[in-house]
């Protein structure tokens, strides 16, 4: 199917924006809000007048904060999400391993375990959550399985009692990619206080920001200390150019820090308002025919880093990117996180070839649509966004 016409003769008389009629919001709605206010620019400037530029005190005192916010008993600071996937697997998983992880999500889960010279063994979602499917997980045990990583997608976390409890059962190590999921919960807990240990993002589409960044929660002294290790250049805290592991330079700046540490601060009051604006969209966009709004899962305090919407694409005539394209049309952002299983990407097919089908991952990658949830969004925005997607869903309905 996919690609039929915009607008067919069958089409209902008040025409879509896209072929002339009057559009639902005049002005885009953006799908991300990205700007830094005055505290994170006063609070970046008094770094950059103290001198102090590399990884210093404010990198001590985002580490402490971060911890406590996300329940977790420590926290270290690296340059980047991906890093921090890269420190938290390290000291866990050995080469020659194999990881169950998600088949869906973004690469960088996997990409990790690969360059740890780790297998990724590609599990399905769930369909309602978008997250690691456990007992698919379960069925795909090898003799060499030594670990399962399930990212929290979307600001939703991955069942993590059913992930815990294979991991109990199976002697697994546990990695959390939370990049896109700070604050969120699991059973009134923050997500820190799970797993071996817990990764974060802070690029500057997150929910909070330190232009580039990331961080790694554990609550365990002596990997945290590992982490702390490796992340410069294997060097023995106190003993200048003494290397005892092979390391990296994966270290924030105090400058990043200054920036996380006041986005920190906003950032319960700026996730109160995104779980606002999800459950408003879901109550006003629940009867819009061929879309199923997101569910947390069950125990989850979802975070609504995205707010995905399943466009079911074999009741519409057109597909998922059609759709996007009409949104936009009606003055609706939208992005596509994202087009194709982890699985099927040209490098992953390529270095790990014994592909196994991913039925529900390849249909959310045909169906996923992220709309706006954002903080900065007005009730009348979430208004005119559920105006256009019932619009152009109704439309376009076979
Ligand atoms: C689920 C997930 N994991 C890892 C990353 C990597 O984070 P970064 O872009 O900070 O390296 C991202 C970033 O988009 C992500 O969404």
């Amino acid at each position: 199917m996919a690609h039929a016409p915009a607008r067919s003769a069958a089409a209902p008389a008040d025409r879509l924006a896209a072929e002339g009629g009057t559009p639902v919001c005049r002005e885009l709605i953006p799908v991300v809000s990205a700007r830094l206010g005055e505290e994170e620019i006063s609070a970046a400037v008094e770094v950059l007048r103290s001198g102090q530029l590399r990884q210093g005190k404010k990198c001590v005192e985002f580490e402490a904060a971060f911890a406590a916010a996300t329940g977790a008993g420590f926290a270290l600071t690296t340059c980047n999400g991906t890093t921090a996937l890269q420190l938290a697997y390290e000291p866990i998983i050995g080469p020659g391993d194999d990881v169950l992880c998600p088949a869906y999500g973004f690469i960088a889960t996997a990409s990790m375990i690969l360059a740890r010279g780790a297998r990724p063994v590609f599990c399905d979602v769930d369909e309602r959550t978008f997250n690691i499917d456990a007992a698919d997980a379960e069925q795909r045990l090898t003799p060499r399985t030594t670990a399962i990583v399930a990212t929290h997608l979307y600001g939703n976390p991955a069942d993590i009692d059913a992930v815990e409890d294979l991991a109990d059962r199976r002697g697994l190590s546990v990695v959390y990619d939370a990049a896109q999921s700070h604050l969120a919960t699991w059973r009134g807990q923050g997500i820190g206080a799970f797993g071996h240990a817990t990764t974060y993002s802070f690029y500057p589409t997150k929910n909070m920001t330190t232009g580039e960044g990331g961080m790694i929660t554990t609550n365990d002294e002596e990997l945290a200390q590992r982490i702390a290790l490796l992340r410069d250049h294997g060097m023995e805290p106190g003993k200048r150019y003494h290397h005892v592991a092979l390391g990296y330079n994966y270290r924030l700046t105090d400058v990043a820090a200054a920036i996380g540490l006041a986005q920190l601060a906003r950032l319960p009051e700026r996730t109160a308002r995104r779980q606002a604006n999800g459950a408003r969209l879901t109550s006003l966009l629940k009867d819009v025919p061929a879309v199923i709004t997101p569910l947390a899962t069950e125990g989850a305090g979802h975070v609504y880093h995205q707010y995905t919407i399943r466009v079911q694409v074999d009741q519409l005539r057109c597909d998922r990117d059609e759709f996007a394209r009409l949104l936009a049309a009606e003055g609706v952002g939208s992005a596509t996180h994202y087009p194709r299983a982890i699985s099927d990407q040209p490098i992953i097919a390529e270095l790990v070839p014994e592909r196994e089908p991913m039925p529900i991952s390849e249909m959310l990658a045909r169906q996923a649509l992220c709309l706006p949830v954002h903080h900065d969004l007005t009730a009348t925005q979430l208004d005119q966004i559920a105006e256009a997607v019932a619009k152009v869903a109704t439309a376009m309905q076979r």
